[in-house]
């Protein structure tokens, strides 16, 4: 049989299945090649604690995709809508094929396909679930370098999809907008990636598009404060009760000014985050995982770490402990009609609390990050994403019977 490793929702890994070989060969094409790789057979599992898609670790393709309930559609839809597309995601997410299939994804295994929905703020009102729409799904607020475009920001439902092979994640895209029917229409789209599994020797922090190692910082999930951080707890009370298991995901389309960033030094460019470009470590000394020295001082007594520098500005001591998970894409759509490279970061972020997150930190950095003359956000949105659906259940049950 073929090797599979299985994620849990949660982003434990483990071994379903495995040839003395250790699977890879196992089974192999009449031309010899090998069959499934451990790239195609790894499983993402659906149902869980929290949904996929969180802590399970980055694939190499992702689609961002909003929706609007159709005029007229409300709560009756909307149950039926979760439960068609929670019954086609579990389904993808195990390799099998949804009723009515394109083909796209045939031949492919699993490929870490992983799916995960929210629901935004205007998702509410449109379904009469006002009294149970949770108080952090208030507007974020606006900063002054926000350049926002509305019709790209926010939107009644959110989906997003993450595969380890393209043709697996497209074909997630289109199963589920099939699957919207007459009851929702697509408000935006976006489309993004990240390193594929293996392109190192060895594992490693993936890098973005500005060249630097990117996710060294983050909250690990055997910290001990790491659930009470990303997960909202049971037992809130009442009306939100429904988010227990769930996070809110802010997400930002932070376009790159990748012309103007390339024309800076290395040195520069590393003085803008406060780490090597080469292998992240911070400028205070050690390796990538060493922590900050936030108060060293170089020889010309200044702080070695800029008081300016990405990584001091967003660190959790500088933030009151505001910690949240980062989990991005990149984007590449093309050249824009200033030349320029419509290029940068899909940033999607994970919190209990956006408040407690995203909103202190952005607050800071808005005021006084170095990064800021190199990026632009363009789109914002806020999703609270549910718990993961028990056997049974389909996602968002728990709000919408
Ligand atoms: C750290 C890049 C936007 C929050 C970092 C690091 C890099 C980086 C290279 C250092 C390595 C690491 O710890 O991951 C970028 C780029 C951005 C961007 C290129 C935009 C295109 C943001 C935004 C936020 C944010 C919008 C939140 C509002 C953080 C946090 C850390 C971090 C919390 C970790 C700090 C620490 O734990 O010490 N970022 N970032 N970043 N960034 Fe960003």
């Amino acid at each position: 049989g073929a090797a599979g490793l299985v994620i849990g929702a949660a982003g434990g890994v483990g071994v379903t299945t495995a040839g003395s070989d250790g699977g890879t060969t196992d089974g192999a094409g009449a031309d010899g090649t090998p069959a499934l790789t451990t790239v195609g057979s790894t499983e993402v599992m659906f149902h869980g604690k929290h949904q996929a898609g969180i802590t399970t670790p980055s694939q190499s393709r992702g689609h961002l995709i909003a929706f609007d309930l159709a005029p007229g559609a409300g709560r009756k839809e909307a149950v039926a809508l979760m439960r068609r597309w929670s019954v086609t995601a579990e389904a993808m997410m195990a390799g099998r094929a949804p009723d009515g299939d394109t083909g796209i994804a045939l031949d492919a295994g699993p490929s870490s396909l992983s799916v995960t929905f929210g629901f935004g703020r205007t998702f509410f009102d449109r379904t009469g679930l006002t009294p149970r729409r949770p108080t952090a799904l208030d507007p974020l607020p606006a900063f002054s370098a926000d350049a926002l475009d509305a019709r790209r920001s926010e939107g009644d439902l959110w989906v997003q999809i993450g595969a380890d092979d393209a043709l697996v994640a497209f074909h997630a895209l289109r199963a589920l907008q099939k699957d919207a029917g007459d009851a929702a229409r697509v408000r935006w789209q976006m489309n993004g990636f990240n390193r594929s599994a293996g392109a190192t020797a060895k594992p490693m922090t993936a890098r973005n598009l500005m060249g630097q190692i990117d996710g060294t910082g983050n909250p690990k999930v055997t910290d001990p404060d790491f659930d009470r951080r990303i997960f909202v707890p049971a037992g809130t009370g009442g009306a939100t009760d429904w988010m227990a298991g769930g996070s809110y995901a802010v997400v930002r389309r932070i376009r790159m000014l990748l012309d103007d960033w390339e024309k800076l030094p290395v040195d520069r460019q590393e003085k803008v985050i406060g780490r090597r470009k080469s292998d992240g470590a911070p400028l205070s000394g050690g390796s990538e995982t060493t922590e900050l020295d936030l108060n060293k001082l170089g020889p010309d007594g200044k702080t070695v770490i800029p008081d300016n520098a990405h990584s001091r500005i967003s660190a959790p001591e500088q933030n009151g402990g505001a910690a949240m998970l980062r989990r991005p894409f990149s984007f590449h759509d093309g050249i824009a009609p200033d030349g320029t490279p419509d290029a940068g970061l899909l940033f999607v972020c994970w919190q209990a609390d956006p408040l407690r997150g995203f909103v202190p930190v952005q607050r800071k950095l808005d005021r006084g990050d170095a990064l800021s003359s190199f990026i632009r956000h363009e789109s914002s949105g806020l999703f609270a994403v549910p718990g993961g659906p028990a056997e049974g259940e389909y996602v968002g049950q728990r709000l919408l019977e």
